[in-house]
């Protein structure tokens, strides 16, 4: 079985696609910067390679997207000069391994609600460019890179994360980036992990969040499979 990719496999999100991966029994190829740092966790787990790969350096991402199935991007850079390295230019620089793959691997990007230009008086947002240097303006232009790439991707823009375990939400999609609120990782873990491989997730930009609770949630692959169902592709 092709491996999925996962990009910053030792991140919060990251580390919840390899266990929502290893739930739905697909093979893993964690990608971390160090594997030596995640050798006790990811490192001994049947069904996951860990392997080496930074998203500023092409050539480990070639080594790291050969022969993969898809690839999720959950890297996001952690000094305060980062995100052009990372939520940027990482972007374009995995966009331009899946092509010189052969183009087929959906991409989906972790990327954030309010993201979008037209937020840029948002002071959640504004606080998030302080935090570091631009980050949402550079994840934004990681975000239209991915989209004119020509590879097939999701974004998906979560609310703020959350450490609750998968399941306990009821979820909702949106589009537009008029919305936030919360979602937890693990539920942003089994949307990246459907949209690998769900037709309606095709080229299409959405933010994840749940909704405030109103009783038991819907088992969660039962909200998976009518997730993406009514989303616009991008244009
Ligand atoms: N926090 C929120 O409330 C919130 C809300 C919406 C969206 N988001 C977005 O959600 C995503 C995931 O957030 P998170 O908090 O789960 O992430 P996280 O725990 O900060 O993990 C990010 C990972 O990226 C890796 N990384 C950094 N630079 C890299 C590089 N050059 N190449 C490869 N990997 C690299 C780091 O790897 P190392 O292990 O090597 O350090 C780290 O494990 C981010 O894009 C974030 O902006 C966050």
């Amino acid at each position: 079985m092709a491996p999925v990719v996962v990009l910053g496999a030792g991140g919060r999100t990251g580390a919840e696609c390899v266990a929502a991966l290893e739930a739905a029994q697909k093979e893993v190829r964690a990608v971390v910067r160090d594997p030596a740092k995640y050798a006790d966790t990811l490192g001994s787990r049947k069904g996951v390679e860990l392997v080496a790969g930074d998203v500023a350096d092409k050539q480990s991402l070639r080594s790291a997207v050969a022969g993969a199935s898809g690839v999720i991007f959950a890297a996001s850079g952690s000094g305060y000069w980062s995100a052009k390295a990372v939520d940027y230019e990482g972007v374009v620089n995995v966009a331009e391994a899946v092509k010189e793959a052969g183009g087929q691997q959906r991409v989906v990007l972790v990327s954030s609600c309010l993201v979008s230009p037209h937020n840029r008086w948002n002071p959640i947002r504004i606080m998030l460019n302080n935090f570091r240097w631009s980050l949402m303006d550079y994840k934004y232009k990681g975000e239209e890179a991915l989209r004119r790439s020509g590879v097939p991707y999701t974004v998906v823009r979560p609310a703020g994360l959350t450490g609750e375990p998968a399941g306990q939400a009821t979820l909702q999609v949106k589009q537009g980036d008029r919305s936030s609120g919360r979602v937890s990782r693990a539920d942003v873990a089994a949307v990246c992990v459907a949209a690998l491989t769900a037709p309606a997730a095709r080229n299409v930009t959405l933010e994840l969040m749940s909704k405030p609770a109103e009783g038991q949630a819907a088992p969660l692959a039962q909200q998976l499979r009518g997730l993406f169902g009514g989303l616009k592709p991008d244009a």
